[in-house]
């Protein structure tokens, strides 16, 4: 059986509201087709334009195993390429950020522009055409100083994603802000179950003590679980954010995508140990630092947090069926100081301990889900995000393996 036809078959047995087959979970070949039908199809978040101010600046990011340099050029805008040098593939840029006017091979020194031309390959034939070797370009849109980048020769639509969550997004300027701490951990699970386990917060009042002084459990204003509290806080919490001109209903993001502002609970201001203000500094131009937090994240791989002190995004990218890289980066204002305006272990307290906690959880679900009687089992009524998040992969999956199969039809047809 190949690949695909093994695939088909679990795609067409998967029931919607259950939790996937193992396989789903530790098959190379499965994690083999992801890269091609998921993370090379989507837009993934690469990073911050506020981490790349400068002409000349770049960071690098991986989407699956290809490497790709998001670089400030010299007439202002950011532009993205794969990491992978036109002569013999090596990497160019190793660093996950840097400075520099013309981007180097560290092999054998071809010299290209910050807008990908080669510039440069010393003893190449007479008819060696530069040209012809540009870096590759990447798609790239930035969205209220996020940057997302996609593999696709025809990346999906973005203009949908970005009218609906741009404006929850932008009040925070994230492109004002810097990066004050980051992180880079392995979780020793599949990437589907870092990002299911992301996707719901049935676990959090088992496992999270920290995340949960601040964070409400309730993913909707109108959660049928909610308590007296809450149910007293969100109408009014909602009310001075329509005074301050803030959107906070729920986006209609589909499966694709989630975006809402939701009040602290506790009378927290910020997710830190005890509520209190992560950066003295407020984001953007916010006077009222009582906002909650805009919760957002998109397919396949990224979530977000913006409360009025600072912005945290997070990304997932798998390395091998069982290992996936969470990278998380803390963003304040870019004129707080350290020591002053904020103290790092105060503002990174509650996502450090959260991400120690989720990777145990994550990792505990992968080695469960290895058990000869392992079965797959059905969602919470609380878990309907990881519904919608097992439905559009399977879609996507799927719609992955028929233009496979016709683009293969039609070169059986051609060649016979
Ligand atoms: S591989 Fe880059 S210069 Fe040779
Ligand atoms: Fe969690």
């Amino acid at each position: 059986m190949t690949p695909h036809q093994h695939l088909r078959i679990l795609l067409e047995r998967r029931v919607p509201g259950y939790s996937l087959e193992a396989d789903f979970y530790h098959a190379q070949s499965i994690l083999d087709i992801e890269l091609k039908a998921v993370f090379e199809r989507e837009w993934v978040l690469a990073g911050s334009s506020s981490e790349i101010p400068e002409s000349g600046d770049y960071l690098t990011t991986m989407i699956g195993q290809t490497g790709i340099i998001v670089v400030h050029t010299e007439d202002g805008t950011l532009r993205a390429f794969q990491n992978s040098c036109r002569h013999r593939g090596s990497v160019i840029c190793l660093e996950s950020k840097g400075h520099a006017n013309k981007l180097v091979c560290p092999y054998h020194q071809w010299t290209y522009a910050l807008d990908g031309e080669l510039l440069h390959a010393a003893e190449m034939p007479k008819n060696f055409d530069r040209d012809q070797y540009s870096l590759i370009a990447v798609n790239i849109e930035l969205m209220a100083g996020m940057i997302y980048v996609c593999l696709a020769n025809d990346p999906p639509d973005f203009s949908g994603f970005r009218r609906e969550v741009e404006p929850y997004i932008a009040p925070h300027q994230p492109a004002r802000c810097k990066v004050a701490f980051e992180t880079s951990e392995i979780e020793n699970a599949n990437w589907k179950l870092v990002v299911e386990n992301n996707r719901e917060c049935y676990h959090c009042a088992g496992s999270h003590p920290e995340l949960t002084y601040s964070l409400t459990a309730f993913a909707m204003p109108d959660d049928p679980r909610a308590d007296t509290f809450f149910s007293e806080l969100m109408p009014r919490k909602a009310k001075d954010w329509d005074k301050l001109g803030l959107p906070h209903v729920a986006v209609p993001g589909g499966q694709e995508f989630r975006c809402i502002r939701l009040p602290f609970i506790n009378d927290a201001l910020s997710m830190t140990l005890d509520g209190s203000l992560a950066c003295r500094k407020l984001l953007g131009d916010f006077e009222d630092p009582d906002l909650g937090s805009v919760r957002m994240f998109r397919v396949p791989n990224n979530w977000n947090h913006f409360s009025s002190d600072y912005v945290l995004h997070a990304t997932v990218n798998p390395i091998s069926p069982d290992k996936t890289l969470l990278t998380t980066k803390w963003l304040v204002h870019e004129d707080a100081v350290e020591g002053w305006d904020y103290d790092v272990e105060h503002l990174t307290a509650v996502w450090k301990a959260t991400n120690r906690q989720d990777a145990t959880l994550a990792q505990n679900n992968h080695k469960g889900t290895r058990a000869a009687g392992y079965r797959t089992g059905p969602y919470a009524e609380s878990e309907f995000m990881l519904v919608d998040f097992t439905n559009w992969y399977a879609a996507k999956m799927a719609s992955y393996l028929t233009q496979q199969e016709t683009s293969q039809i039609h070169l059986t047809s051609v060649s016979s």
